[in-house]
């Protein structure tokens, strides 16, 4: 953690059963930090959560104020939400009510029980297409999704709540998280599961006959789309650095998290075929709609604020991870 010193606890980490909160309660571990993890188990599962573990749903107020009244909780990272991007156009409903109304259901619990710290999941996908790449944070965020629209909301509404109730709050705003802790017993398993690292993995070990590429007509050098991978375990460390910078007196923190690289579909899947040695048949298909063809992070904010650098930046080492849990656990989480 460098001069930042480990976080203060106990520490309540919503959404900590899933992907990304699941390697951060990990990280918080190591650390001795004591972890209450709150998760509704919709998407999460319960076997990536080694700690004290509340199944509780967010819209439940009366259950939320009982959790923050038996742990009291120091602080709070928020990883609950829905991340379908294509599921949110179809049923903005659901996104509206599980992503803004449920965070204003948690920071009126945080009120409550005078818990004022909160590091927050948010998304490149709150810049929109973009006018400029790379991305840094004082792009124009015009999402262009009701997911990216409601990840803005709830950045306004911290950033509102800092303002008058003195609320401290981080928004880390991802890139595209992948890979799987050093320790192979975390990973990445998502019903249905949309992204392309665990999808290619997947015609590897033969759940799936080929990967479908969606679109190779980008004006990108090969044609398909260029994401920035940033490796999960790299994505928990900033989340404490964030979190020991506001217990320190940082206000308010906004910071991307990418590496910078970026790497195209095609990249990828050759990255996938080095390591697994299958062959992984590939079909070009019609682009993904809003799908933008380059989404690297620019910017040097969470170096400078966070002392954070993304140790692993390889994409064979990313792809490398992520394959070492696809073996262990060809089910994911489904023993
Ligand atoms: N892709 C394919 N075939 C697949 C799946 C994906 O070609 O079967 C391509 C996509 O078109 C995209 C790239 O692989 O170009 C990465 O796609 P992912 O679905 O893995 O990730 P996204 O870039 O779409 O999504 C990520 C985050 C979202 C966030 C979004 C912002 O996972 O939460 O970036 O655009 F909203």
């Amino acid at each position: 953690m460098d001069n930042l010193g480990v976080p203060q606890g106990p520490v309540l980490v919503t959404g900590g059963a899933g992907y990304i909160g699941s390697h951060t309660v990990r990280a918080l571990e190591r650390r001795g930090v004591p972890v209450i993890v709150l998760d509704n188990l919709s998407t999460g599962h319960r076997a990536a959560v080694k700690v004290p573990l509340e199944v509780v749903d967010l819209a439940d107020r009366a259950a939320l104020g009982r959790v923050f009244m038996a742990y009291r909780p120091t602080a709070v990272i928020h990883f609950a939400a829905r991340a379908y991007v294509g599921e949110s156009v179809g049923d903005p409903s659901r996104y509206y009510r599980e992503n803004v109304i449920n965070t204003w259901n948690l920071l009126e619990a945080m009120r409550a029980a005078a818990c004022r710290d909160i590091v927050f999941s948010s998304t490149c996908a709150t810049y929109g297409d973009p006018v400029r790449v790379p991305i840094d944070e004082t792009h124009p965020q015009q999402p262009i999704s009701p997911y990216g629209r409601t990840k803005l909301h709830m950045e306004h509404m911290m950033q509102d709540y800092g303002r008058a109730y003195g609320l401290r709050w981080a928004a880390l705003r991802y890139f595209n998280a992948a890979g799987a802790s050093r320790d192979g017993d975390l990973g990445e398993h998502h019903e249905p599961e949309t992204h392309l690292i665990p999808l290619v993995l997947g015609v590897a070990q033969g759940k799936r006959p080929e990967i479908l590429i969606f679109g190779d007509d980008y004006d990108t050098p090969d044609g398909t789309c260029i994401r920035d991978y940033v490796h999960v375990d790299d994505l928990a460390d900033a989340h404490l650095r964030a979190l020991s910078k506001l217990q320190q007196g940082s206000p308010e923190l906004v910071c991307n998290l990418g590496t910078g690289n970026g790497f195209s579909v095609r990249e990828v899947i050759e990255a996938a075929r080095r390591i697994t040695g299958h062959a992984i048949p590939a079909r070009i298909t019609p682009r993904r709609a809003g799908d933008p063809s380059r989404l690297v992070s620019g910017g040097t904010r969470a170096r400078e604020l966070l002392g954070w650098t993304p140790r692993t930046t390889a994409i064979e080492d990313i792809v490398s991870d992520a394959w070492r849990f696809h073996r262990a656990f060809p089910n994911g989480y489904s023993f």
